[in-house]
């Protein structure tokens, strides 16, 4: 079979499926398949393939027809630019956490700082320690997390960037994986905030392989959000700033939340499809 050929058989099996972007998705697995960037399969449309080739797309394909992520299947994932790799112990990274790294990194560079610190907590990835770290040279990151196989996803990444040397990994369940007295410039989560009632209606590429604790937030998906508002000033500098993505629609409860706690919400900032999804405070 030529590429076009295959491109179209597998993009029919993927839309069988219920898969979103069926061609693209065909696309990019033959793309990896064969080791070239996507946009070269276009200029090699009528290639005959190896049978090992097809037989490796094949397996791709039914992979990615059990609805298992495509970030799953090639082993990473793009944040911020950088090339993390993912796997089924951690979340894979969403386009929304961009803007809370962002909002991090310039809020870290802002303090002009040579002893910036900064906590990631529930770090999965690593993808918001590992874009601090990165985008803030003189900043010195913690990352912690409950699961040491998310950490270990975490720890490769960050050896990957080159910044290994600046990130603290902590293990355990939420502030307890910290020294007592640590305490941060800017401290930035994306707790898991899905209702857990609601996960079984998420789509399976996200209900059956992101990790259920990086997903399941209680009965109404703030019970971790809860948690850090309680226990987060003792761990924050003066001056420090508090950072947490939340879930569609959940803007107005986080807020009310944080301002129980005495924390001053200084703004709620809306992600690319104008949906309000990260919280900036300060300790009151
Ligand atoms: C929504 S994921 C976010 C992962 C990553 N920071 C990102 O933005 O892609 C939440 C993370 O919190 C971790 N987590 C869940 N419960 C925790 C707890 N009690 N203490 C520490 N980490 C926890 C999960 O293992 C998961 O890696």
């Amino acid at each position: 079979m030529t590429v076009l050929e295959v491109i179209k058989k597998s993009t029919e099996f993927l839309a069988g499926k219920g898969v979103e972007s069926p061609r693209l998705q065909a696309e990019l697995l033959l793309a990896q398949v064969l080791g070239v960037p996507r946009m070269n399969l276009y200029l090699q449309f009528e290639r005959v393939l190896a049978v090992e080739e097809t037989d490796a797309l094949r397996e791709l394909v039914r992979r990615r027809g059990r609805r298992e992520p495509l970030q799953h299947i090639v082993g990473s994932t793009s944040f911020c630019g950088l090339e993390l790799a993912v796997n089924r112990h951690v979340l894979v990274p969403r386009p929304e956490t961009e803007l809370l790294a962002e909002l991090g990194w310039q809020f870290l560079a802002a303090l002009n700082s040579e002893h910036a610190t900064a906590l990631d907590l529930g770090t999965g990835s690593g993808c918001l320690a590992v874009a601090l770290a990165v985008h803030c040279p003189a900043a010195r990151v913690w990352a912690s997390d409950v699961s040491a196989d998310a950490l270990a996803v975490a720890r490769t990444n960050a050896a990957r960037q080159n910044v290994t040397d600046r990130i603290h990994f902590g293990q355990g369940d939420g502030f307890r994986a910290l020294p007592p007295g640590t305490r941060f410039d800017l401290i930035a989560s994306n707790p898991p905030y899905v209702p857990t009632a609601e996960i079984a209606a998420l789509e399976p590429e996200v209900r059956d392989y992101d990790p259920r604790p990086a997903l399941d937030g209680g009965g109404d998906g703030l019970d971790f959000h809860r948690r850090i508002a309680a226990e987060a000033a003792a761990f924050l500098k003066p001056g420090g700033r508090l950072m947490l993505e939340f879930g569609d629609g959940q803007s107005d409860a986080l807020r009310a939340i944080l301002e129980i706690q005495k924390w001053i919400v200084e703004a709620v900032r809306a992600d690319y499809s104008q949906r309000p999804r990260i919280l900036v405070a300060r300790a009151g």
